[in-house]
């Protein structure tokens, strides 16, 4: 399947870099978010990325216009839906909120798109049983900032057809990403194995063991992390880690996966890290 027109929805930071790189790959691109004010963040995060590869000679002034050119910017769902051959869903990690919006594109979208989740841990096959296509519905996690990092894991959820898991590997690749398959269980393989690092990262902090400057230098100089497991939480979003230990937690019904009652005091008091300026750490 030829896919040429990519929906993008949630223009946060992930869906923001999803769209910047869909467009880069001379993809059309429409970027949906709630609120017009979110969207037009979105158009300027991702205006701010190319005007910094320009500066560094990596981009000229004119294909940094073409790829902007190519993001048409709407908050609403049914322009957005309305064309496209995929959907990738980049909002909150939130299941009732993801099967909601999957529930209303269902019956949007052209009957041969495929409706892919970006979601970090929640399952793909749950998300996919709201609609009336669930062998069109697929994960396509990117990770975080999605412009740098390669991986793309490509999750199959239970009913997943063979066509769409081919055409999402391909696109993948035509977007400059390694995709990886994996299976729909709870964190796929990325959060299932970096979260928990990050969780006991902030019980070390909680427990008094170290401040997270220094658990932040343990692993960065011992361990050649490139960034700390502190700041890569607030990197992420604490909102974005708390759900996901949560998911791990009542998906595996282990305590080991318990999230620490230091994130969670933390994204009750709504610092979410980088994103609302402050987290482990103040970006104000
Ligand atoms: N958006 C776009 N590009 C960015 C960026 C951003 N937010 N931040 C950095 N970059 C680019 C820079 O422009 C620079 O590009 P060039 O090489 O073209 O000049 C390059 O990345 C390196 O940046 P810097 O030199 O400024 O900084 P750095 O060397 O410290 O690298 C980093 C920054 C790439 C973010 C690096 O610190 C890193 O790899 N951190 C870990 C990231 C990580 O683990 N991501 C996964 C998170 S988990 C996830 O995504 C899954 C999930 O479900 C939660
Ligand atoms: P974010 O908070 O930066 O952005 C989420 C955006 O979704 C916001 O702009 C919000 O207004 C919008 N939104 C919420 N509900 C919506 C709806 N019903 N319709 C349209 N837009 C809606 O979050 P993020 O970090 O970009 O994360 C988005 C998704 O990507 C989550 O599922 C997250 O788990 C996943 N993810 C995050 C990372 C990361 O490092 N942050 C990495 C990989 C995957």
């Amino acid at each position: 399947m030829n896919i040429q027109k990519v929906t993008v929805i949630g223009a946060g930071q992930m869906g923001s870099g999803i769209a910047q790189v869909a467009a880069g790959a001379g993809l059309d691109v429409k970027l949906h978010d709630i609120e017009e004010e979110y969207v037009q963040k979105g158009l300027q995060r991702i205006g701010k990325n190319l005007a910094r590869q320009v500066e560094k000679g990596r981009l000229t002034e004119e294909e940094k216009e073409g790829v902007l050119g190519r993001i048409q910017g709407t908050n609403r769902l049914q322009e957005a839906a309305r064309e496209a051959d995929i959907v990738v869903e980049a909002v909150v990690e939130n299941l009732h909120v993801k099967t909601e919006l999957f529930r209303q594109l269902d019956p949007l979208c052209p009957d041969h798109a495929i409706l892919a989740s970006n979601t970090s841990s929640l399952p793909i096959t749950e998300i996919a049983a709201v609609t009336q296509r669930p062998e069109r519905v697929i994960g396509m996690h990117f990770m975080n900032p999605v412009p740098v990092m390669k991986l793309v894991e490509v999750i199959r959820g239970l009913a997943t057809g063979e066509e769409v898991y081919r055409t999402v590997d391909e696109l993948a690749r035509r977007m400059g990403k390694s995709p990886v398959e994996v299976n729909d269980y709870p964190g796929f393989v990325s959060n299932r194995i970096l979260m928990p690092m990050i969780n006991e990262a902030i019980y070390t902090v909680y427990e008094g063991v170290a401040e997270p400057e220094a658990v932040d230098q343990v692993m960065k100089l011992g361990m050649n992390h490139p960034m700390g497991p502190i700041t890569l939480a607030d990197f992420i979003g604490l909102d974005t880690c708390l759900y996901i230990m949560e998911t791990l937690y009542e998906g595996f019904g282990d305590p080991k996966y318990r999230p620490c009652p230091l994130l969670r005091k933390y994204v009750k008091a709504g610092w979410l890290g980088r994103k609302t300026g402050r987290g482990f750490y103040n970006y104000e």
